[in-house]
């Protein structure tokens, strides 16, 4: 992708280089706790025309509603190839596409709902990203975000962002970001944030 900053093109050649293990590295969470919130989070879709943002390895696949028509985005090629073969096993149809998140290539208020799972912990400028998902969705429209989140505990967050560069280094997503303000702060009103586990793991409901 021609156009983008260092910080851009540093975290997505980081996802190529982790695509290949991606599966693996989060398999045991996954199965014990990831897949129960995926499906809460899908379970809370409005609407049919519906956007997912960093879509990865196409974990989501499985908990896309029926007579839903998807859009899925990713800026690391070798995420989006992995996508590509899980929606070929799977026979489902979906519209994939290499793109930034902070820089959508969509008009204005055309889906109804856009979705991100453990997405806006990596995303260099989160605020830029959240912003475009404003404007990609229609006014009013509703935006569901998964996400990990800096804990409230002193100690713990003392942690946490000790070891976020070396945690971004080698698995590629920041521990220390403060989504549930990032997203207020984006202009998206926010509805609703529930508490997953532990006061880190969050889902949280917005409208554009
Ligand atoms: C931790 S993975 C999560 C993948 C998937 N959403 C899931 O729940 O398994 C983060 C994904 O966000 C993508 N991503 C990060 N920053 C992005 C950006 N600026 N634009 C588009 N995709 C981005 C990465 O390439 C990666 O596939």
């Amino acid at each position: 992708m021609k156009t983008e900053s260092k910080n851009t093109e540093a975290a997505r050649k980081r996802y190529n280089r982790i695509a290949p293990f991606y599966d693996f590295m989060e398999g045991l969470v996954e199965r014990s706790r990831y897949s129960g919130w995926r499906e809460l989070l899908w379970s809370k879709v409005e609407g049919n025309k519906i956007l997912e943002v960093g879509v990865g390895t196409g974990k989501n696949f499985l908990y896309y509603p029926a007579h839903t028509k998807i859009t899925a985005i990713d800026f690391s090629e070798k995420m989006l190839s992995r996508a590509t073969e899980r929606a070929r096993k799977l026979g489902m149809e979906i519209a994939l596409q290499q793109m930034d998140v902070q820089n959508l290539g969509f008009e204005d208020g055309i889906f109804d709902t856009v979705v991100a799972t453990f997405v806006f912990c990596s995303v260099p400028d989160p605020i830029k990203g959240l912003k475009e998902i404003k404007r990609v969705c229609k006014p009013g429209g509703k935006v569901l975000l998964l996400e990990h989140v800096l804990s409230a505990n002193p100690v713990l967050s003392f942690l946490m962002n000790l070891v976020n560069p070396l945690v971004v280094r080698t698995m590629g997503p920041n521990i220390n970001r403060k989504t549930v303000e990032n997203v207020a702060n984006s202009g998206l009103k926010v509805e609703k944030v529930t508490d997953l586990a532990v006061g880190i793991f969050k889902l949280m409901e917005a409208r554009a």
